[in-house]
């Protein structure tokens, strides 16, 4: 089935590392006959949530920014995709601040079973780098009822050069079959 799938990037790097595993996932999924969308957290107009409340969990947010048209397209996509660096033990602010606007529609993404996938990259290449991000990804997935079709936890990738190859081509495959 051909879907359409909406990737959320964290990263002021263009050519980053998180976002060179995009590209991958993009590759694949868009050779699998997908439809596949960008919104560059990093780049577009995107104000944290106000915590106001006006929009009751299911309205319009009351700031004239990107954030309801990127609902409408959250919604009417099939899947999502996560892309950040590790900031701290977890995701950049970018793509927080993007997942907070989520609120205003969250009675609506949970009701969607939405597929979900997540790109990370971090510098370090230990075993608690990627902890952090896991877990919490783990619950707003849980919490967002989402599907949870794959992650690259691409650690020892704090540069593109220094980003294993494996990571590159995890990422192509769970694009490839993101609709499977
Ligand atoms: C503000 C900031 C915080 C970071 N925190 C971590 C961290 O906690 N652990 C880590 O391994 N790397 C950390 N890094 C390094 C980045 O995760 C790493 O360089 C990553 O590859 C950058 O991804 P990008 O090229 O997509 O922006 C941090 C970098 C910055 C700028």
């Amino acid at each position: 089935m051909n879907m359409k799938v909406l990737i959320i990037t964290g990263s002021p790097h263009k050519a980053g590392t998180s976002n060179t595993l995009v590209a991958c996932f993009m590759k694949g999924a868009e050779e699998a006959g997908h439809e596949v969308k960008i919104y560059d957290a990093a780049r577009g107009n995107i104000n944290p949530c106000l915590g106001c409340d006006r929009c009751g969990m299911a309205g319009d947010c009351v700031q004239k920014d990107d954030g309801n048209g990127l609902l409408k397209e959250l919604l009417s996509s099939d899947a999502v995709v996560f892309a950040t660096p590790v900031y701290y033990f977890t995701m950049s602010a970018q793509l927080k601040t993007v997942i907070d606007r989520f609120y205003a529609r969250n009675g609506a993404i949970t009701r969607k079973h939405m597929k979900a996938v997540l790109l990370a990259t971090a510098w370090n290449n230990d075993d608690i780098v990627m902890k952090g991000i896991s877990t919490n990804f783990d619950i707003i997935f849980d919490y967002l009822n989402f599907i949870d079709c794959g992650r690259v936890l691409a650690k020892g990738s704090g540069t593109v050069s220094m980003m294993p190859d494996l990571y590159r081509r995890q990422a192509y495959e769970l694009g490839a079959k993101i609709g499977g």
